[in-house]
């Protein structure tokens, strides 16, 4: 890299976290208008779950615009059409399949992208993006939409009822480091239960990453696959990769 790239680069390391949080910060009057509405005086009393109520009304304006970028490679990621970072017209891996859980789940911006992929799916789906993946993965069968903001979670509930996927798609409203507790939350996923997990921009939100990506790993079965992007960076150690 060039110096003045470098620089550039440096620079919008520099500005992007202060442009975010001038944006978040404009978010404040909605957010406190949405709980008023919501009769949840509690939130506007409590910093943590103020703080996520903001991020939830936040998520909710900026993700369809941070999407709009993040999905020329996520779709084809979950379509199994890349392979070694690079985007394929054809089917060139293994699309997502089985019990796929989507950690940090959000509102569900990607929900129309699965529900594609279930049993029974509109076959007009099949012509374009999903060319021939019928002879390379299964369907999937279930889902657990792992997502702890409350906001985010109830527009996740209402986005999978609308694509009719309230069926096979549970939304779990916990952090992941929950999922596998009956007493936080009205289930339990299974160590070893899961085939495929999705992660799209999340791990940056994630309380311990280290510890609760071993968890999840844990959640998958032998020869599970799972599909990641994301923009925490993976620093090489003598001891293997931190993130
Ligand atoms: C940047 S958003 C991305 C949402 C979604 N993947 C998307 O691309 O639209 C990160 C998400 O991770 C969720 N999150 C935060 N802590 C979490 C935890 N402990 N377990 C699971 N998800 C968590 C947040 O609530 C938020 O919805």
């Amino acid at each position: 890299m060039d110096t003045l790239a470098t620089i550039w680069d440096a620079f919008i390391h520099v500005v992007d976290p202060w442009r975010f949080m001038s944006i978040s910060f404009r978010h404040i009057p909605a957010t406190i208008r949405g709980l008023i509405h919501e009769k949840d005086y509690g939130a506007l009393l409590s910093f943590a779950r103020f703080e996520e109520a903001l991020f939830g009304t936040f998520w909710a304006t900026i993700g369809p615009n941070v999407k709009l970028n993040a999905e020329q490679r996520v779709i084809p990621l979950l379509e199994g059409r890349i392979k070694d970072g690079v985007v394929h017209d054809e089917v060139v891996s293994t699309p997502v399949y089985g019990t796929v859980l989507e950690v940090g789940a959000g509102s569900g911006m990607y929900a129309d992208v699965f529900a594609r992929f279930r049993e029974g799916a509109d076959s007009a789906h099949d012509n374009e993006s999903l060319r021939h993946r019928k002879t390379t993965g299964g369907h999937i069968t279930k889902m657990y939409g792992v997502e702890p903001n409350p906001i985010s979670a109830k527009a996740l509930g209402q986005r999978v009822k609308d694509l009719g996927m309230d069926d096979i798609y549970h939304v779990v409203p916990v952090g992941i480091e929950s999922v596998d507790d009956p007493s936080a939350w009205n289930g339990k996923i299974e160590p070893g239960s899961v085939d495929c997990i999705v992660s799209i921009l999340c791990l940056c939100s994630i309380p311990e990453p280290e510890k609760n990506i071993k968890l999840l790993y844990n959640l998958l079965k032998p020869g599970g696959r799972w599909y990641a992007y994301e923009h925490v960076k993976a620093l090489s150690t003598s001891s293997g990769h931190t993130f």
